[in-house]
């Protein structure tokens, strides 16, 4: 008997201290799980980014104090029922429904929205992330969400995007100018040297006739003078082309034509031009005409420049309300970083005048399998109307 009770005591006492032992191990086990859980708060609590947690009827349970700055509240307010409608009624029904989604979608909803600053007074763009969380029965539990004010950014994009624009019609204007100027020295020279050279070569064209049997010397003098001023004339018809080519008054289809037969007299590349309208404005303006004219001019100096091409072939096109116009070359290619290359102006300028225009551009180019340039640009309304 007294030994069953001693075995049974040992049995107690070793049970006992097992139990101890365990409860020391848990006592140890939440003091660990406590301080994790504490800096688990420090983290969200000092994190720079707003996040806040809400349970599946959307009240706030957590959140940190960049989400405390975000909406101007204190959580202990809101925790402590001092603080129940913070958000004007149509921010917060907008923030529900995007509660229920993201349950409903059982995936993380992103939403852009305007979230109301109590402290500031004043409305914040906010970007929100929705991650909802389901027990284990798969019933919604919370809602774990972080925000990131986007007002300063959305501002300062918006502003950009409004000075590309301004810069976009600086350059359109700039463009547009430089054209007129163009056109004008044109035809001042035209009008002036040329009619001169004109009356001159009339003039002595006299001397050389009357001279014939006379005065021989004096005759063949005239002669050179003759060819001089003839070499003169079409120097000067050249330089007005340049300037502004008197095809392009005909429309961009006879100024392509021409553009294209210049181009053939200067060496071995064989052009090939397709235009498919009848119409030889196409439906463009001046200011659209001479824009196209120049990006075919400076495509076509490109290829001569850089291609190393035989065969080049363009195409315009009238398509619905739009112009397209496609350059295409079976040369060398553009190497990358070709087309952004610094101090190189003729593709950044055709970028520009396509742009001004509403316009868009393409650039296809691989290395040994030629380029590809191709502008789709729309037509303006008057025109289009004028044309159908
Ligand atoms: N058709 C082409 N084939 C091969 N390379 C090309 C072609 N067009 C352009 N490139 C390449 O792209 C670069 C940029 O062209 P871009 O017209 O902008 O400048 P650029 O012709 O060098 O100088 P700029 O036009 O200012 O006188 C060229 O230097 C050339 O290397
Ligand atoms: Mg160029």
């Amino acid at each position: 008997m007294e030994s069953r009770v001693a075995l049974r005591t040992a049995q107690l006492q070793d049970v006992n201290a097992r139990l101890s032992a365990e409860i020391a191990m848990r006592a140890q086990t939440e003091a660990a799980l406590a301080r994790s859980e504490e800096r688990l708060q420090d983290i969200i609590s000092m994190m720079p980014l707003s996040l806040f947690l809400k349970d599946a009827e959307s009240r706030i349970v957590l959140m940190n104090q960049a989400c405390e700055q975000q909406w101007g509240v204190c959580f202990q307010d809101i925790a402590e029922g001092r603080d129940i409608q913070h958000f004007p009624s149509d921010q917060s029904a907008g923030f529900h429904t995007a509660d229920r989604e993201a349950f409903a979608s059982r995936s993380v909803v992103i939403r852009e929205e305007l979230v109301w600053n109590a402290q500031l007074q004043e409305n914040r763009l906010v970007q929100t992330h929705k991650k909802p969380v389901f027990d284990a029965e798969g019933r919604p539990q919370m809602i774990i969400a972080m925000a990131i004010d986007i007002t300063d950014s959305k501002r300062n994009e918006e502003n950009l995007q409004r000075s590309l624009a301004q810069l976009r019609e600086l350059s359109d204007h700039q463009q547009t100018i430089k054209e007129e100027e163009r056109r004008r020295i044109a035809l001042d020279i035209h009008d002036d040297l040329g009619q001169n050279l004109m009356v001159l070569r009339i003039d002595v064209s006299l001397l050389h006739a009357r001279t014939a049997g006379t005065h021989p010397r004096l005759h063949s003098h005239a002669q050179r003078v003759l060819d001089t001023i003839d070499a003169t004339i079409r120097s000067v018809r050249t330089i007005i082309n340049d300037l502004h080519p008197s095809t392009l008054e005909l429309g961009l289809g006879p100024a392509a034509e021409w553009l294209i037969r210049q181009m053939e007299g200067r060496g071995a590349i064989r052009y090939r031009l397709h235009i498919a309208s009848d119409a030889p404005h196409l439906g463009l303006d001046q200011r659209q005409t001479s824009a196209i004219f120049r990006v075919l001019q400076e495509s076509l100096s490109n290829i001569v420049r850089h291609a190393q091409a035989s065969e080049v072939e363009v195409a315009l096109a009238q398509e619905h309300d739009a112009i397209l116009l496609r350059i295409s070359d079976n040369g060398i290619g553009m190497q990358p970083g070709d087309d952004g290359k610094r101090a190189a102006f003729g593709l950044k300028s055709i970028r520009e005048r396509v742009h001004a225009l509403g316009g868009e551009l393409r650039i296809d180019s691989q290395a040994g399998q030629g380029t590809a340039l191709a502008i789709h640009l729309p037509q303006s309304r008057e025109r289009v109307a004028d044309v159908s």
